[in-house]
């Protein structure tokens, strides 16, 4: 059984292709839909590229209503069946009721050594705390933000002359190697079902 993922972006979506571009030969999934929140993600027109179906759940005219938001992206996925979601880059915090229908079958890219800097500006926060060391984690997605079981990570020094810009183009390189590894982890061990 092939598996089946869509992916979650808002942005330029590089590690969407990297996800994408290693679904190859005897991989167990391939990928169904790319999903954005944005019209405007650079990421749209660069899975389309690669002949993988994109759609714009846009949340802005739900302003408030994560709930209604949600319903909506739950009506998308209804069609594209995935069986795993990843999440590259997706600038929505999910309630606890969408992760929870996707729990086990939802996973994450953080640009940090989580349980360090979970949310925002964190290449920033491990220069400004002096940090020697950086990196970025893939776990399953759990209703507390940026945490749930680890799958893996990945570091990388911190250097003395290092801006957040920087660190944050090092660490994507590294991101660009997890984060498709750690999607094979994880769609092997759900095709094998253990
Ligand atoms: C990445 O750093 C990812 O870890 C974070 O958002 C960034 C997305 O970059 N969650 P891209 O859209 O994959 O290029």
């Amino acid at each position: 059984m092939t598996l089946r993922v869509a992916i979650f972006i808002s942005g330029g979506g590089s590690n969407m292709v990297s996800l994408l571009d290693s679904m190859t030969s005897d991989h167990p999934a391939r990928p169904c839909l790319v999903l954005s929140n944005n019209s405007d993600a650079g990421g749209l027109s660069k899975a389309a590229a690669r002949g993988v179906a994109t759609t714009v759940v846009d949340h802005r005219p739900f302003g408030a209503d994560r709930a209604a938001f949600e319903m909506a992206l739950n009506e998308t996925l209804e069609q594209y069946q995935p069986d795993i979601v990843c999440l590259a880059g997706f600038m929505r915090v999910l309630t606890e009721e969408f992760i929870s229908k996707w729990q086990g079958r939802m996973i994450n890219i953080h640009p940090s050594l989580l349980p360090k800097y979970r949310g925002l500006k964190t290449h920033a926060r491990a220069i400004e705390t002096g940090d020697k060391i950086a990196g970025c984690s893939v776990h399953e997605v759990t209703v507390e933000l940026d945490e749930g079981p680890m799958l893996g990570q990945h570091t990388v020094p911190i250097l003395n002359d290092d801006t957040p810009e920087t660190l944050a183009a090092r660490v994507l390189i590294e991101e660009h190697i997890l984060y498709p590894a750690m999607l094979r982890k994880f769609a092997d061990r759900l095709a094998s079902g253990t």
